[in-house]
């Protein structure tokens, strides 16, 4: 199948890249001159496991195209999908103005049939919003309607995994009125089923709230551990044992259960916000979802909070080792990241830092531009010596079994701060380590 897809970030260049796997004819389409340069040059402009050979493969083979010309890029795929970007406005909103201005774009150089497919997470009413202002221009262009549906697929893939992700959903979102549109949904997603039908059309507006109530609900499980975590440490309790003992029953499960520095990335702290906000449209105060929030802008300053406990107040002259700084591993995002707020609260009371994270140094040297009192390490180990203490604040697999002894050797005095609870109560004890977890007993 011929298939466009608007937006080449996280979720636009995963989505084209899988699907041109699967065969299709793929042309992915930004406004960024610039990426689509770095991807037409055979590189890559964002880190994401098994997602470079997709790519380089099925370029090589003619299938996935890059491009900045709209014009084309419309004319080319039977399917639209938008996958740009719909960040947070000022309220809290989800700003709408990127999802419009590409099904403009389509409206005004359409000339057949065409599936819109939005794929961006987008508030309930979307696809009525889409439909209006590609059908404004058509009526332009003084065509009345050339025939296209708009159907709401949502993308539910995790970044780092997000290959995986799209290639084994476990389920595919498909919110459509329209059958031949629905057909060729399906035919586009056959592939992906692995023996069992996935896929799920329901109505449009159920398909769109479908998203932002599984970001919810997963960001209320992480906020709520995160508030049972600060209890535990009062009570003695200890959050893993915790954890292993609620996720044994199925109807808990085992996922998304870990404590730790709260939740970052580009899509939960903007969605809850976003879900907020449309609660406030329909006068209704969420008031679950503000306090999963709240609790959250809290848990990203628990680490900060300890290391005060520890060490006072004012943290002139200190310096403290940092591991990690993407919002989570096996990413360079630091959008939303909890590090950047551990990383401030740290300078403005005096301190200075030395991080390291294996992929989003340049990441993170480009978002926290400016910022005096933080310097970047090679290594791991390049941050230690000298130290005052050390932070774990993203759970890369390298940090979960260092060189301990080193650790010991090199920080001023054996202190680790463990926001992700990677390392084990019991064993720092043993090693002579003054261990600080997130909820744990010892
Ligand atoms: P992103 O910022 O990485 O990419 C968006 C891209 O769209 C950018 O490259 C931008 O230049 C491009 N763009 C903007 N306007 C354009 C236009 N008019 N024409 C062509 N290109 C245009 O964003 P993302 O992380 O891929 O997220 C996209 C959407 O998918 C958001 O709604 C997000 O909530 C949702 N989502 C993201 C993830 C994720 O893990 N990142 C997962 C699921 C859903
Ligand atoms: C999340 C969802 O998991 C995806 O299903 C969804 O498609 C995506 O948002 C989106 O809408 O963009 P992502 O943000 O890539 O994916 O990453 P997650 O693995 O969900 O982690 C989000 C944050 O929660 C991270 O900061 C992570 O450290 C934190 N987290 C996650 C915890 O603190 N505890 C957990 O148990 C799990």
């Amino acid at each position: 199948m011929k298939v466009t897809v608007i937006g080449t970030g996280y979720v636009g260049l995963v989505t084209g890249a899988c699907l041109s796997e699967m065969g299709n004819h793929v042309v992915c389409l930004d406004v960024d001159a610039r990426k689509i340069q770095i991807l037409n040059d055979g590189g890559i402009p964002i880190h994401e496991p098994g997602l470079d050979a997709i790519v380089q493969r099925n370029r090589a083979a003619g299938r996935l195209q890059f491009t900045t010309d709209v014009e084309a890029a419309v004319a080319h795929g039977t399917l639209q999908f938008i996958g740009v970007g719909t960040p947070p406005d000022e309220d809290g909103s989800a700003d709408m103005q990127y999802v419009l201005a590409a099904a403009r774009s389509i409206g005004r150089h359409m000339t057949d049939y065409k599936v819109i497919v939005d794929k961006s997470t987008v508030p309930v009413g979307t696809a009525d919003r889409v439909k209006a202002a590609v059908a404004e221009e058509l009526h332009k262009r003084g065509l009345q309607d050339t025939g296209f549906a708009v159907v709401s697929n949502p993308e539910f893939l995790k970044e780092g995994a997000a290959v995986e992700d799209c290639m084994r959903p476990d389920r595919i979102v498909v919110g459509a009125d329209d059958e031949r549109a629905i057909l060729l949904m399906r035919a586009l997603y056959q592939p992906f089923m692995r023996n069992h039908d996935r896929l799920m059309v329901m109505d449009v507006r159920s398909a769109e709230f479908t998203k932002y109530a599984a970001n919810a609900m997963l960001a209320t499980r992480i906020s709520f551990m995160n508030e049972l975590a600060l209890l535990a440490e009062r009570v003695g309790a200890d959050i893993e044992q915790v954890r292993k003992g609620i996720g044994s029953d199925p109807r808990i499960g085992t996922h998304f259960l870990y404590a730790g520095t709260g939740y970052g990335g580009s899509c939960f702290p903007k969605d809850v916000k976003a879900l907020i906000h449309i609660g406030h449209e329909n006068a209704m105060d969420l008031q679950v979802l503000q306090a999963v929030e709240a609790a959250n802008d809290r848990q990203k300053m628990v680490l900060v909070d300890k290391v005060v406990k520890r060490f006072g107040e004012d943290l002139t002259g200190r310096r403290f080792a940092v591991w990690g700084l993407a919002f989570k591993p096996n990413t360079d995002d630091m959008r939303e990241a909890p590090s950047r707020v551990i990383v401030d609260a740290l300078l403005a009371r005096g301190a200075t830092l030395s991080a390291y994270d294996p992929v989003a140094m340049t990441e993170a040297r480009r978002v926290m531009e400016g910022l005096s009192g933080i310097t970047y390490a090679d290594s791991a180990d390049a941050t230690l010596d000298g130290a005052d203490a050390l932070l774990v604040v993203t759970e890369w697999k390298e940090f979960r079994t260092p060189d301990f002894d080193r650790i010991k050797a090199a920080l001023k005095q054996p202190v680790v701060f463990d926001g992700r609870n990677i390392w084990e109560p019991a064993l720092m004890k043993t090693l002579g380590i003054e261990y600080h977890g997130i909820g744990r007993a010892g």
